[in-house]
């Protein structure tokens, strides 16, 4: 239990953090870095490059130091991270590194102005904040551990397929190498793959989403390959180019609180940009599997017909299922962009909506569901990288 001076003094600082939270981050993660270098086979480099992580972090910290006194109110939040957290294979043990540095940089950026009373009611106030992240992963890992199939954190997967989707997305089909059951997931959930790539000094690992409905055989992930812009990305020109069936990789068990509700049987509406279509791919099937009756929308924005992932298959989906409205727009083809008109038309009335794609995308699409009266409580949203702030004011 925090005393009221603690928490007064965190409270205060808010503002502070406010203001300094990104410098703090930034220095906080140089340093822990520097001091831990084994730590970068767990962090993603690109993402600290662009400051994403940096600003994921300190939103969470601003969010947990501003309700120090009600943290129940940030559950939902640590929720998610800890999800993000569960298919990183993040140990309890990390904690302690992470709040040393952390304090440190609080310390190296503010100067005289974090007296000891702020630093020692930063260091309790992080104890108790990340017991709460502590608890919560300690719960998903032994959940983990418990279901049919489960395991702690990665274990070894072979290629069995590989499966060109379009002319930049293709399909890696995945078995456990120990033969054993798979566990179960939701749709829209995703896994970790940690894969270590020849030249590379550590292991890199990333998210990729379960592109098919459960079938207790195999996991499908469907992956686009990075190689527009310089330097290429590195797992996904990997996957492509270098991994064959036959390939050994290490993944986590799914995670993810982007799911579709299976059990209930309300209207609902898929939207995606570009790669953002795989979750939707799992959600659009295990409704065709389980509820065909079910009124769904599937709305896609991709560039072209030759960009276009699942096309077939989406057609074949949709003749399927008895209430479904499959709508693609081809950008460069004359179709243009995902509009506010285009929503107000093909969104399915009372219906919850899911939307997946780059984040200019999902701005505007967010944006204008919103302009339309949609409760934020019905949309929902998957980053493909760390969550970021969405601008969603009309400029
Ligand atoms: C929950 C979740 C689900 C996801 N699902 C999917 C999915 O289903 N399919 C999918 O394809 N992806 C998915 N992703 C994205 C995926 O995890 C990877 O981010 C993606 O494959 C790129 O990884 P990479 O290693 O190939 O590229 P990286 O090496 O990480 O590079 C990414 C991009 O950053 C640029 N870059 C690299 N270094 C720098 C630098 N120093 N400065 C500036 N720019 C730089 C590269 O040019 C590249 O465009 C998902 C991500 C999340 C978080
Ligand atoms: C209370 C302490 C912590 C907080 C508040 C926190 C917060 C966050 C947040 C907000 C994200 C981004 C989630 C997303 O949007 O996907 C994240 C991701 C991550 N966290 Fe933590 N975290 C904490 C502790 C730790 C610890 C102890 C480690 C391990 C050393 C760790 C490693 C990571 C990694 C590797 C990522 C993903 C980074 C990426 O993909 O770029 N975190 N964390």
């Amino acid at each position: 239990m925090l005393s009221q001076d603690t928490i007064k003094i965190i409270k205060s600082t808010v503002p502070v953090l406010e203001q300094h939270g990104k410098a703090i981050t930034t220095v906080f993660y140089k340093n822990m870095l520097e001091a831990h270098p084994e730590l970068l086979n767990v962090f993603n480099s690109v993402n600290q490059s662009q400051g994403r992580q940096q600003a994921a972090l300190a939103n969470t910290v601003y969010a947990a130091a501003a309700n120090i006194d009600n943290l129940a109110a940030i559950l939902p939040t640590v929720f998610q991270i800890a999800h993000k957290h569960k298919s990183l294979g993040i140990t309890k043990d990390q904690y302690p590194i992470v709040g040393y540095y952390l304090l440190g940089a609080i310390k190296e950026v503010l100067g005289d102005a974090a007296t000891p009373e702020i630093i020692a009611a930063w260091g309790e106030a992080y104890a108790v904040i990340a017991d709460v992240f502590i608890n919560m992963e300690d719960e998903m890992y032994a959940d983990a551990e418990q279901m049919d199939g489960g395991w702690r954190t990665f274990k070894d997967f072979t290629i069995t397929n590989k499966v060109v989707e379009s002319e930049v997305i293709t399909s890696f089909y995945l078995k456990p190498v120990d033969g054993n059951k798979l566990p179960s997931y939701k749709p829209g959930q995703y896994i970790s793959l940690r894969i270590k790539i020849p030249g590379e000094k550590n292991t890199l690992i990333r998210q990729y989403s379960l592109s098919q409905a459960e079938n207790g055989e195999e996991y499908r992930i469907s992956v686009k390959r990075e190689q527009d812009f310089e330097p290429n990305g590195k797992v996904s020109c990997h996957l492509h180019n270098q991994l064959v069936v036959g390939s050994t990789i290490e993944v986590s068990i799914p995670a993810g609180v982007f799911h579709l509700d299976v059990e209930n049987t309300k209207p609902v509406t898929l939207i995606s940009g570009g790669v953002g279509i795989t979750p939707m791919m799992s959600m659009y099937e295990t409704i065709a599997k389980e509820t065909p009756n079910r009124p769904v929308a599937f709305l896609h924005s991709a560039r072209s017909r030759s960009y276009h992932a699942f096309g077939d298959t989406l057609l074949k989906l949709n003749a399927s299922l008895t209430n479904s409205n499959y709508a693609v727009l081809y950008s460069e083809e004359g179709d243009g962009f995902i509009t506010r008109e285009f929503l107000a038309t093909n969104v399915l009335e009372g219906s919850d909506i899911y939307v997946c794609g780059p984040t200019p995308f999902m701005q505007s699409v967010i944006r204008d569901l919103y302009a339309l009266g949609m409760p934020e409580d019905k949309v929902h949203f998957e980053f493909f990288g760390p969550a970021v702030q969405l601008e969603l004011v009309e400029a």
